[in-house]
């Protein structure tokens, strides 16, 4: 059987999945490079295969001719999302403690003083798009910080993000150079904290580094990109992604403004609802595999679609209804297993910040185009709107 297309995911990714749900626990798919992968589409099976040691993340483990993601030079490529234990292990621990709930905690002030400055240089215009002048910056100026990187470098970097998540087929060499930049980005960036150490998590880890063998010089260089990218894409995402849908659902919205302290458990929702990361990432089996009764044979590539499962029924009642009470506990918006976002409480964090921030400032917000004139960037692994026209007549700073 020739494998399904995935790029009908695009326009409309839960009914898609939900097709393929019912129609089947996994599918043989093209990746988003054409190359055939499984797509595993049930709560369980995914759950328990993001959990499967014996479905490694390792590019090495896979059979040519697979899909593979993201192909990246070992500067960039050693990262804790190609990695099983015990380099898992081993990176992953010397990060950990920085992102620790205690830890961001202590930034959510910080983090409410960069988004009220988003928000005062917007607000006289009464209309933006708001990825551009908030939920894209926002995310980006909080991992500089924390990173200890040049703020006006974040430009650069969130155009070499771009290149990277959605090539342009007219440009193809853009991706090469966005990863040239990128190498010399880092590499340029450790050689400067290495010469002038400062109070960040970057000159921490460069000191592990030279303070040892506990970490290559590639190992490095690859955390600081995984660290900045996923700390960035995802976060701008699950912000532009949640006001949308809290414009798309009047009554939620009224209902959370009028009680603040469900801000936390209105994100968990919003994520499971509509998260910006509908795959996790490729994963390859060691051995052949049974998933959902289907073995898949060493090697090959499975795709563990955790938008699929966060709306599974069998596990979330009326599941394509939002619904900003809902107990979220089980949601795999933020993966399971050893692979968990590292950044969970950060990002969980930033996004109730930055909509807190927004609700607190205009208390009438709306679209300032068509619902339907919104479009979603063509990928397939990353769900994420092109721009957010938004406008507010408005303003009060009382409510949350
Ligand atoms: C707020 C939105 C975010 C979402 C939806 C999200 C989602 C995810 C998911 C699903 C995974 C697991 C991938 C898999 O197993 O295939 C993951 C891993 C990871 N995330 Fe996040 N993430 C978010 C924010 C962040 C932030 C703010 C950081 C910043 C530090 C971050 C850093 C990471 C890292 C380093 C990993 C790899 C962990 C490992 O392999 O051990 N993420 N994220």
């Amino acid at each position: 059987m020739r494998p399904i297309d995935l790029r009908p995911l695009i326009a409309d990714p839960h009914g898609t999945l939900a097709a393929l749900r019912e129609a089947g626990p996994v599918h043989r798919v093209q990746g988003a490079d054409g190359n055939p992968a499984w797509l595993v589409t049930r709560y369980e099976d995914v759950r328990r295969a993001l959990a499967d040691p014996r479905l490694s993340l390792d590019k090495r483990n896979a059979k040519p001719g697979n899909y593979a993601g993201l192909s990246l030079p070992p500067a960039l490529d050693a990262n804790l999302l190609n990695m099983d234990p015990p380099d898992h292990t081993r990176v992953r621990r010397l990060v950990v403690k920085a992102f620790t709930p205690g830890r961001v905690e202590k930034l959510r002030e910080p983090v409410r003083r960069l988004a009220d400055g988003l928000l005062d240089a917007v607000e006289p215009a009464g209309a933006a798009d708001l990825l551009a002048a908030y939920a894209g910056p926002l995310p980006i100026m909080v991992m500089c910080d924390l990173l200890g990187i040049p703020q006006e470098r974040r430009l650069d970097f969130r155009a070499w993000t771009d290149a990277l998540i959605t090539p342009d087929p007219a440009r193809p060499e853009a991706a090469r150079e966005a990863v040239g930049n990128m190498i010399r980005f880092f590499t340029g960036l450790i050689a400067a904290k290495r010469a002038e150490p400062a109070d960040d998590l970057l000159s921490d880890l460069i000191a592990v580094r030279d303070a040892g063998d506990r970490l290559s010089e590639d190992e490095l260089t690859s955390l600081a990109f995984l660290l900045l990218f996923a700390g960035y894409e995802n976060t701008v995402h699950l912000i532009a992604n949640s006001v949308l849908a809290l414009l798309d659902h009047p009554e939620e919205l009224r209902a959370l403004r009028k009680n603040p302290d469900g801000l936390a458990a209105a994100v968990e929702e919003l994520n499971r609802w509509d998260g910006p990361g509908p795959l996790a990432i490729r994963r390859f089996p060691l051995e052949d595999v049974e998933i959902g009764g289907v073995t898949v044979p060493a090697g090959e590539t499975v795709l563990l679609s955790l938008a699929s499962a966060n709306r599974d029924p069998a596990r979330f009642p009326d599941p394509d209804r939002l619904d900003l009470h809902r107990n979220n506990s089980g949601s795999l918006a933020l993966g399971h297993g050893i692979h968990y976002c590292l950044g969970a409480a950060l990002g969980r964090m930033e996004t109730e910040t930055a909509l807190a921030a927004l609700l607190d400032r205009f208390e009438k917000l709306e679209l300032a185009v068509p619902r339907e004139e919104l479009k979603w960037r063509p990928s397939i692994r990353a769900r994420g709107l092109i721009s957010l026209p938004v406008r507010w007549s408005a303003t009060s700073r009382t409510r949350f």
